[in-house]
């Protein structure tokens, strides 16, 4: 029987309760796809907790640990707790993104129908948005030289050509298997590395993929469009910093950033799974956040990371099912725990549901 070794990193704030969940399925799936494989679970600290435990954010038993693995799955990181120490949670992920080479982050949204009315804006715009971020990962102003002298900060933004042009090929791929389209956005009319991102994603597109789609955007004028009429987009291409804040604003047109999930994907090595949420510390420890990122999460570590199809349309499944028959935690106006959340799409995987919708996002 073939054995899937996976690395929990629960974290801090809510990250534990929603692996607790995500795993809680993992082991579902495991039963229910006639025991032809088996999931080895093992857990490791990252961020806060690693601080208080060991002093660091990412101990390298730890990265030994995800390095080993075939793919790795995440909590959250970060709280107030450590905002003014030496070290900082974040630090861990960041770091361990950067060691397993992790260069895109894929952030499917998708508009759960029954949810609706739970958006910020009105039906008629968020109705069948169907959308993926391609968030560049390892470069830019997350990594680049920072310091203070004095009174004066600076964080380096720095991109080469390889690196624009591997997270472009991810976009393209994917937009590909999707509707063909990529919207790329940068800030162009300002930035120098951004001028770098235009013409490489220009030059990737004329030389390999001209059958698809491609568009440039400012973010800024993003930022608004998003907003105005988020169905006219397919597949976004942008970079680490624009991506963390767009995807943000993208994850509540579907009613809750707790509904979102992130897959980062990189060079051949094991991939990262964790919900967009973060940490959410102000209602950690309660059993009352939303499992669903985390669980969605679940469902693109099967496909993406160990390549399991059948049984990731399995868990959208199940989420799909339970939403639609009104399982609803309290960020979306239910009642719910985490805890009868995750039970009630567990409930649903037993029953088999079939997926309707898959989010499609292949590359190569
Ligand atoms: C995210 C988070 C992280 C980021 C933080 C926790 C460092 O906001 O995954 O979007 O900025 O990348
Ligand atoms: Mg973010």
């Amino acid at each position: 029987m073939k054995e899937y070794r996976i690395t929990l990193l629960p974290g801090d704030g809510v990250g534990p309760e929603v692996t607790r969940a995500a795993r809680e399925v993992l082991e579902v799936v495991a039963e229910r796809f006639h025991r032809q494989f088996k999931f080895k679970f093992d857990t490791h600290l990252i961020g806060g907790a690693a601080i208080d435990a060991t002093g660091e954010p990412l101990p390298g038993d730890t990265l030994t640990a995800c390095r080993a693995s075939d793919a790795v799955f995440l909590g959250a990181v970060g709280g107030p707790q450590w905002e003014r120490g030496p070290k900082r949670p974040e630090q861990g992920l960041l770091a361990l993104r950067k060691a397993l080479g992790l260069f895109a982050n894929v952030r499917p949204l998708r508009i759960y129908p029954e949810l609706v009315d739970r958006s910020p804006l009105k039906a008629e715009i968020v109705e069948d948005v169907d959308f993926v971020v391609f968030r560049e990962l390892t470069g830019g102003s997350y990594f680049g030289e920072k310091k203070r002298v004095g009174d004066t900060a600076s964080d380096e933004c720095v991109y080469s050509v390889g690196e624009v042009e591997r997270i472009a090929r991810a976009a393209f791929i994917a937009a590909r298997a999707r509707r063909g389209k990529v919207t790329s956005v940068d800030k162009a009319n300002v930035l120098e590395t951004s001028r770098l991102w235009r013409e490489v994603v220009s030059e990737v597109h004329a030389r390999d993929f001209s059958d698809v789609r491609l568009e440039h955007a400012l973010v800024d004028s993003m930022s608004m469009q998003l907003i105005r009429q988020p169905r006219a987009y397919d597949v976004i291409l942008t970079e680490n910093m624009f991506g963390d804040i767009l995807s943000d604003e993208a994850s509540v047109l579907g009613g809750s950033i707790g509904l979102a999930p992130s897959a980062s994907v990189g060079a051949g090595g094991p991939g990262l799974f964790e919900p967009v949420h973060g940490s959410a510390p102000d209602i950690a420890g309660r059993d009352i956040c939303n499992p669903v990122g985390a669980i969605i999460s679940a469902a693109l570590l099967l496909r993406y990371g160990l390549r399991l199809h059948e049984e990731a349309d399995a868990i959208e499944a199940a989420v799909e099912s339970a939403i639609a028959r009104g399982a609803r935690t309290s960020d979306l106006g239910g009642k719910l725990s985490c805890t009868a959340m995750t039970d009630a799409i567990i409930d649903r995987l037993h029953q088999g549901d079939s997926a309707h919708h898959r989010v499609q996002m292949h590359w190569g």
